[in-house]
């Protein structure tokens, strides 16, 4: 699902690299393309149509590019929205994980606006809860008010916690839970499932900490996470913050999971202002297949990404987001990782 803005560019590149790993491994793919946004209200009226729905549901795994266009952005009364179509495909594929890894590149701490000390060691990943809380809470627009209810029941909670769990068990064995739990009754029942399912996981370092809080603690003292477990709406804001310490957007992959076919997008938007202009960075997109590939089990392709794509950087072989002295475009990235994968 190619998506909007550059949204299409992106996926392009992270074909090339899927194109190279079959040609190498001899896999066999079936690809089928499905709208998805701004594209698919300008084809049919509807950001995610039917026909998407069914694509998705037949297939193994979906990879997306982007959606969003500033043609909604601005118009609060517009009816049809991109990010509906976003959201109502989270919803109806039970998409209730979302799994942000935030990953430094050596290479580019030089080229960061972090001082290297506050980079070293940052190895994280944010479990964001994707199908509940305020995103899809009952909405209500009046001539005089608005509101949007953040609900979560117990079992929301408890799935995701699980997962992060055991995520923590395969890495530092660290979990932070992220909340406001001393305003939000919402917060207060994430604390209490949380502890609970923590009693399971004796090995599991638990901690908790307030959302503006760890907004601070997230660029002050970032190397203090492993796995961090937030509601959708926290989840959403600190996985955008956490992203610059990368040093860009663009290097981002995410994976959403829940009750069937698994999601993989980049984290970063459309970015309408560099749609057609080749200068949008494929690595976040290309790093998405990568997750794809080892959920697959496909270990040694997956591998075959990652090495790729840190050689790319070490050549500083880098679109203009990161500022090398060369910016190279986006599809040039995009013919580079795929031939050092060959
Ligand atoms: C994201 C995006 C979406 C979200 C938007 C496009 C609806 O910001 O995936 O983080 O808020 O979930
Ligand atoms: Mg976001």
């Amino acid at each position: 699902m190619p998506g909007d803005g550059i949204g299409p560019e992106v996926i392009t590149q992270a074909l090339k690299v899927v194109t190279s790993i079959t040609q190498k491994y001899g896999h066999q793919w079936e690809i089928e393309k499905a709208l998805i946004g701004a594209c698919a209200i300008d084809a049919t009226g509807d950001p995610f149509p039917d026909a998407s729905l069914s694509a998705c549901n037949s297939a193994d795994a979906i990879l997306l590019g982007a959606i969003g266009d500033p043609k909604y952005d601005n118009d609060p009364s517009a009816l049809v929205r991109p990010e509906q179509g976003l959201l109502r495909m989270r919803k109806s594929l039970g998409l209730y994980a979302n799994i942000r890894p935030v990953k430094i590149y050596p290479q580019l701490v030089h080229l960061s606006v972090f001082k290297p000390e506050v980079l070293r060691n940052v190895d994280f990943v944010i479990y964001r809860e994707l199908t509940g809380g305020i995103y899809f809470g009952e909405k209500i627009k009046e001539a005089t008010y608005s509101s949007d209810l953040c609900i979560y029941h117990r079992y929301e909670v408890e799935r995701i916690t699980h997962l992060a769990f055991r995520q923590a068990m395969l890495r530092r064995k660290k979990l932070t839970l992220v909340d406001k739990a001393n305003v939000l009754e919402t917060s207060r029942l994430w604390r209490s499932v949380v502890r609970e399912i923590g009693t399971s996981y004796p090995e599991v370092e638990l901690d908790y900490m307030f959302i503006d809080n760890a907004a601070m603690q997230v660029i002050l003292n970032p190397s203090r996470f492993d796995v961090v477990l937030c509601d959708n709406l926290f989840g959403d804001i600190l996985s955008d913050e956490a992203s610059v310490l990368s040093g860009s957007m663009g290097l981002l992959p995410s994976a959403s999971k829940g009750e069937a076919t698994a999601l993989y997008e980049p984290i970063h938007g459309s970015y309408p202002q560099a749609a057609g202009k080749d200068i949008a960075n494929p690595m976040a997109t290309i790093l998405s297949v990568e997750m794809m590939l080892r959920d697959f089990g496909y270990i040694s392709e997956a591998n075959d990404i990652i090495r790729a794509v840190d050689d790319c950087i070490a050549e500083s072989f880098l679109t203009e987001d990161l500022h090398p002295a060369v910016s190279r475009k986006c599809s040039e990235v995009g013919d580079r990782v795929a031939a050092l994968i060959r």
